[in-house]
């Protein structure tokens, strides 16, 4: 995938400077990131990779939570890097930042748990396909594979809401996960159904997290 072929976090048409106002706005963030790093529960001595870590917010709040972990953030954005940058030196916590995209996360060794919060609904099938894929093979035999994202919108309201995020991240990539894509894709990566541990209605769609053992593929 060419270095330029991503969508940038706030989507094709505003700043990667506004994401982080955008999110509090229109996701009830502080409710899924909480429930989230609660599933994640870092201990320490862990090595955690956070893909498409974008403008670092859940990379420095695992490390403000447990600050003898080792936390790894990964995102193809030198922009969204630059303010993740920014924002840990503010926060005074130390993370180790990398270009690349979530399918190149198993060019950093192994981790104890891999996570990644809403990449997977803005990224083309195969990139979702070769990127989760590569999350389970950086993940070490009874570590950890998070992931919270828009997946499929079973209501019709819930369908309506998220056609905000597919105006500003475009239909072709986002349609899949509205129809259920990830779902699928977790239960042919795991052979068994992958319901979601946790989800919560915002005014952009459903967000859901997911929890697998790499040791279940
Ligand atoms: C909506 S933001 C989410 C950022 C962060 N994970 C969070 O929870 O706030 C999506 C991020 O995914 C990154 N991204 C886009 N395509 C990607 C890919 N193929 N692999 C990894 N990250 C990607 C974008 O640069 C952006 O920073």
């Amino acid at each position: 995938m060419p270095e330029a072929a991503f969508t940038p976090a706030a989507g094709r048409f505003l700043p990667t400077s506004a994401y982080d106002r955008l999110l509090a706005l229109l996701t009830r963030e502080a409710t899924w990131r909480a429930n989230l790093l609660e599933a994640l529960a870092p201990k320490p001595g862990e090595r955690i990779l956070d893909v498409g870590c974008g403008t670092g917010s859940f990379a420095i709040l695992i490390k403000q939570i447990e600050p003898d972990a080792r936390i790894v953030g990964l995102d193809p954005d030198p922009e969204a890097r630059r303010i993740a940058v920014t924002k840990a030196e503010i926060a005074g916590v130390e993370i180790e930042w990398h270009s690349g995209f979530a399918r190149d996360a198993t060019n950093f060794g192994q981790f104890d748990k891999v996570v990644s919060s809403l990449v997977f609904h803005q990224v083309p099938v195969e990139e979702k396909r070769a990127g989760l894929e590569a999350m389970f093979t950086a993940t070490k035999p009874g570590g950890l594979v998070l992931i919270a994202d828009y997946a499929e919108q079973r209501s019709w309201l819930m369908r309506q809401a998220f056609k905000i995020v597919q105006s500003a991240d475009g239909r072709t990539n986002t349609q899949p996960n509205a129809d259920g894509f990830l779902e699928q894709e977790l239960e042919r990566i795991c052979g068994a159904p992958q319901t979601a541990v946790w989800s919560l209605d915002t005014p952009t769609g459903t967000i859901s997290i997911f929890s697998a053992d790499p040791a279940s593929r």
